[in-house]
């Protein structure tokens, strides 16, 4: 059986709903208290097994690059200074390969996961998407690839979302159950407010055969006018079961500001070195408005 080792993970978009900030700097670079968004996703791909990451970057994202790159002056300044702590925080990981590839214009998802095919070549791989950070027990994306080693097929990562949120995700139409994991009868981006199949919604990890890019080499468009992956795992399981699986954990929305914001806080509460002050600081905040009103 082939094993889950290549991942992608997309991080070419535009970040517009983050303008200005993402106007010079990758929206993946945002910090939740001190570690970019995408240093997350990285750690749970490697906690996941996987050896090999190919991230697809765009115009205006060296800084990504750079982070995971050594920094001879800063360690060597850090050694300096005995900060050994911060040393062992900014040297990259030796547990994986990470490569970059270009999409040189974003025409969407779809298409920035193509952009990476050589790299994957004929073997199945895994997807992440930076827009989500999941806390589990036991690392969200490893919990797809243990589905996958027992259906052989492509899983895609699903959670339930409200009835006024389905308009803003890529929903399942489910056919059968089997504990968490779902048979699907198709995949819809972003249905209009009122007509999703369902409440299940994809949430930014995907383990994927490499069927998928007969799809993908279409390049066909779809809603918003960008190249959608959704539309093609749909065509995708009309060829092959594709299941989709609810995952255990906690899933924090870091792709839209109020989301990003509620981690950031829910983070900055449970960090040890600053979490007792991040409370006092809230509750004076509270206090200070609640005299306003
Ligand atoms: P999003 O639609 O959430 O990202 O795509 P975006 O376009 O950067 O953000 P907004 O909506 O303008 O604020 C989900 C993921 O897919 C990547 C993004 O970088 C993000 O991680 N993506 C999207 C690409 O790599 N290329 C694209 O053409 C589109």
């Amino acid at each position: 059986m082939q094993k889950i080792r290549k991942a992608i993970i997309p991080a070419a978009g535009l970040g517009t709903r983050f303008l200005p900030a993402t106007k010079a700097m990758p929206k993946e670079m945002l910090p939740i208290v001190d570690r970019p968004t995408i240093e997350y996703i990285v750690k749970e791909a490697i906690a996941s097994g996987i050896e090999d990451i190919i991230i697809v970057t765009g115009k205006g994202k060296r800084a990504i690059e750079d982070h995971f790159d050594i920094n001879f002056e800063l360690e060597e300044n850090l050694v300096r200074k005995e900060k050994f702590e911060l040393l062992e925080k900014i040297r990259p990981s030796s547990q994986v390969e990470i490569h970059y590839i270009r999409q040189k214009e974003p025409k969407g998802l779809g298409h920035a996961v193509w952009c990476a095919r050589k790299f994957i070549g004929n073997e199945p791989f895994a997807v992440l998407l930076g827009d989500d950070i999941v806390e589990a027990e036991k690392p969200c994306l490893k919990q797809l690839i243990e589905q996958y080693d027992e259906t052989r097929s492509s899983v895609i990562g699903v959670q339930n979302v409200s009835d006024t949120e389905t308009h803003r995700y890529g929903i399942i139409d489910p056919k059968t159950m089997e504990g968490n994991r779902y048979q699907v009868n198709g995949f819809v981006e972003k249905p209009k407010q009122g007509t999703a199949p369902s409440n299940l919604a994809i949430i930014g990890r995907y383990i994927l055969t490499p069927e998928i890019f007969q799809f993908l080499d279409k390049q066909e468009t779809g809603q918003g006018g960008e190249i959608q992956l959704t539309d093609a795992i749909h065509q995708l399981n009309e060829i092959q079961d594709v299941y989709a699986y609810a995952f255990d954990g906690k899933r924090y929305d870091v792709g839209d500001k109020l989301g990003f914001i509620r981690t950031t806080v829910e983070f900055a509460l449970k960090n040890e070195e600053i979490g007792a002050e991040v409370e006092t600081i809230l509750r004076e905040l509270l206090s200070e408005k609640s005299v306003d009103r």
